[in-house]
C-alpha cells in the first residue's frame, strides 16, 4: 500500500501525520474489500471504532419484517454521530445492535474491536462500558427517579451511599433535584425523558446511545438536554451516537448517518463544535 510505505519511509512524520495515513490506508482497503456503497458508515479502520456494525440484517417474524438490510457503521471514538431517517427506517433497531440488545440475523457488531459472545458477554458491556437512553425511557413504574437512576449502578459502583451521591448529582444535571423523590407517574414526559438521561449517564459510559433524546421536550428542555450532551462529549470524551430529528443536535454531530427502509443510504461530515 502506498501510504503505508510513504509512512514507513519517513520515520520523523509526525506521528497525527501516521495515524491520518494509516487512516486513510485503512480506509482504501476497507473500500477495496467491501466494493462500492460501503463507504456510508465506514469511516473508520476497525481497530480505531468503539462500535463496528458490520453488513448487519435483522429481520423479524420469520423474515417477513426487515428492520435492517446490510448495514454497516463503523462509530470512532470519541466520535459524535447522529442518526436520522423517517419513522420505521430502522433506527432503533441499529442502535439496538450496537448495544446488543439484539442480536443481528445476518452480520455482525465488534465492540472495541471485538465480537461479544452472547448475551452475558453483552450485558457486561452495557453494565460498565455503554449508557443507553431508550426512546420510551423503560423506567420502572414502582421506584422513583433517583432509585430509577441508582439501579443501573448496582454491580458496578460499590456502596450504598456511593450510588446515592452520584445519582443525586446527576440529577442535578438534569435539572430534576426537585423531583428527585417521584416517581415515573408523577413525572411529565419530557421529566421522565431526562430522568432516563440521567440514568444512561450512571456510569460514565465511554458510548452514549439515546433514542430521540429530546423527542418529548420543550424547546428550552432540548436544550438544555443538548448542552448536557455536548459537555459529557467533551468533558469525558464519550462517543455519542444519537438518533433524532432534531436539527440543532444533528447540526452538533461530527457526522450525519441517514437512514431508509432499513438501509443506510447516506453520511456528511462536518458540524458546529
Ligand atoms: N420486534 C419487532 N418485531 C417485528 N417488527 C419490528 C420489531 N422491531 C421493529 N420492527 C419493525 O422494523 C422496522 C424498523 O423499526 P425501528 O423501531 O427500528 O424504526 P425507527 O426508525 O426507530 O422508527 P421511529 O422513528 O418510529 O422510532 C419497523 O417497520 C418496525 O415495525
Ligand atoms: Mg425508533
Amino acid at each position: 500500500m502506498i501510504l503505508w510505505s510513504a509512512a514507513a519511509r519517513y520515520p520523523g512524520l509526525d506521528p497525527a501525520a501516521v495515524v491520518g495515513l494509516r487512516r486513510a490506508a485503512g480506509f482504501a482497503t476497507m473500500l477495496g474489500n467491501r466494493g462500492p456503497g460501503a463507504a456510508e458508515g465506514m469511516r473508520w479502520p476497525v481497530d480505531e471504532c468503539i462500535v463496528a456494525v458490520q453488513g448487519v440484517t435483522k429481520s423479524y417474524d420469520a423474515g417477513r419484517v426487515v428492520a435492517l438490510r446490510e448495514a454497516t457503521l463503523h462509530v470512532g471514538r470519541g466520535e459524535f454521530v447522529a442518526i436520522m431517517g423517517p419513522s420505521g427506517s430502522g433506527k432503533s433497531t441499529l442502535l439496538n445492535m450496537m448495544s446488543g440488545l439484539d442480536a443481528p440475523t445476518v452480520g455482525r457488531v465488534l465492540f472495541e474491536g471485538a465480537e461479544p459472545r452472547g448475551r452475558r458477554a453483552w450485558s457486561r458491556i452495557r453494565a460498565r462500558r455503554i449508557g443507553y437512553v431508550f426512546q420510551r425511557f423503560n423506567l420502572l413504574a414502582t421506584l422513583n427517579a433517583r432509585q430509577n437512576v441508582e439501579l443501573a449502578m448496582f454491580g458496578v459502583v460499590a456502596g450504598a451511599g456511593e450510588r446515592r451521591r452520584r445519582a443525586e448529582a446527576l440529577l442535578e444535571r438534569v435539572g430534576l433535584t426537585h423531583r428527585a423523590t417521584h416517581r415515573p407517574c408523577e413525572l411529565s414526559v419530557g421529566e421522565r425523558q431526562r430522568v432516563a438521561i440521567a440514568r444512561g449517564l450512571a456510569n460514565e459510559p465511554v458510548v452514549l446511545l439515546a433514542d430521540e433524546p429530546t423527542g418529548n421536550l420543550d424547546s428550552a428542555s432540548s436544550e438544555s438536554v443538548l448542552a448536557l450532551l455536548t459537555e459529557v462529549h467533551a468533558r469525558s470524551g464519550a462517543t455519542l451516537v444519537v438518533v433524532t430529528h432534531d436539527a440543532e443536535i444533528a447540526a452538533r454531530a461530527a457526522r450525519r448517518v441517514r437512514m431508509l427502509d432499513g438501509r443506510i443510504v447516506g453520511a456528511e461530515t462536518g458540524g458546529t463544535p
